[in-house]
């Protein structure tokens, strides 16, 4: 059988595991600072983008924390958000009256953490930080703010491109690049299927 090196669809690396780990560890060390032993959060990954984020995270975090995951459907198989995010799958864990760190791959319009935010709130967290590797600030579209104490913890900020790798997916590929890059244009004009 063929071997795909799907390396080969990338035109330029943005940031390497290298960078990509070295910043992972100064959130880390951030986030174990800013809480205590006592309030220790609750991390909430946003699947399916975050979860290579949220692994690497959590496991450089120093503190008692609990881990659960949340669903939330917007893009369908595009580039460009539908606008709409709904909840497919909610939290396991019951948050009131906890510390919620909410971990995004990235924030473009701002859609879907506003919405998560809100959920979160209804459900009584007391407070709600954000954790993004990546932030387009250039798109956003609708504002969030954290509730409570919360913080937005924020990795690196990405220029207008749409990149994928390290957990960020072009119609469900790419997810397992170990860095982030941009795809090459001729990428988005195949079917799923033929990429
Ligand atoms: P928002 O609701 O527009 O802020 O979009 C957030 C979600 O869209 C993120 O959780 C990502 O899964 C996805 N997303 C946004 N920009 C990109 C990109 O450049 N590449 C891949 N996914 C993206
Ligand atoms: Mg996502």
């Amino acid at each position: 059988m063929a071997i795909i090196n799907i390396g080969d669809h990338i035109e330029k690396v943005l940031w390497t595991e290298k960078q990509i780990s070295d910043r992972v560890s100064n959130l880390a060390s951030e986030i174990t600072r800013d809480f205590s032993a006592a309030a220790a959060p609750v991390f909430v990954g946003v699947a399916t983008g975050a979860l290579i984020f949220l692994a690497d995270l959590v496991r450089k975090i120093h503190l008692p924390i609990t881990v659960d995951v949340i669903r939330v459907d917007s893009y369908g198989s595009g580039t460009v958000s539908s606008g709409k995010p709904s909840i497919s799958c909610d939290l396991k864990s019951d948050v009131q009256g906890k510390h919620v760190v909410l971990v995004e791959d990235i924030v473009d319009t701002g859609n879907t953490l506003s919405c998560l935010i809100e959920h979160l709130k209804a459900k009584g967290a007391s407070s709600v930080s954000v954790c993004a590797l990546l932030d387009k600030p250039s798109r956003r579209k609708v504002s969030f703010e954290v509730v409570g104490d919360g913080k937005f913890y924020r990795g690196f900020q990405c220029p207008d491109y749409f990149i994928v790798g390290y957990g960020l997916d072009f119609a469900e590929k790419y997810r397992n690049l170990p860095y982030v890059g941009v795809l090459k244009p001729e990428m988005y004009n195949k079917y799923p299927s033929e990429i």
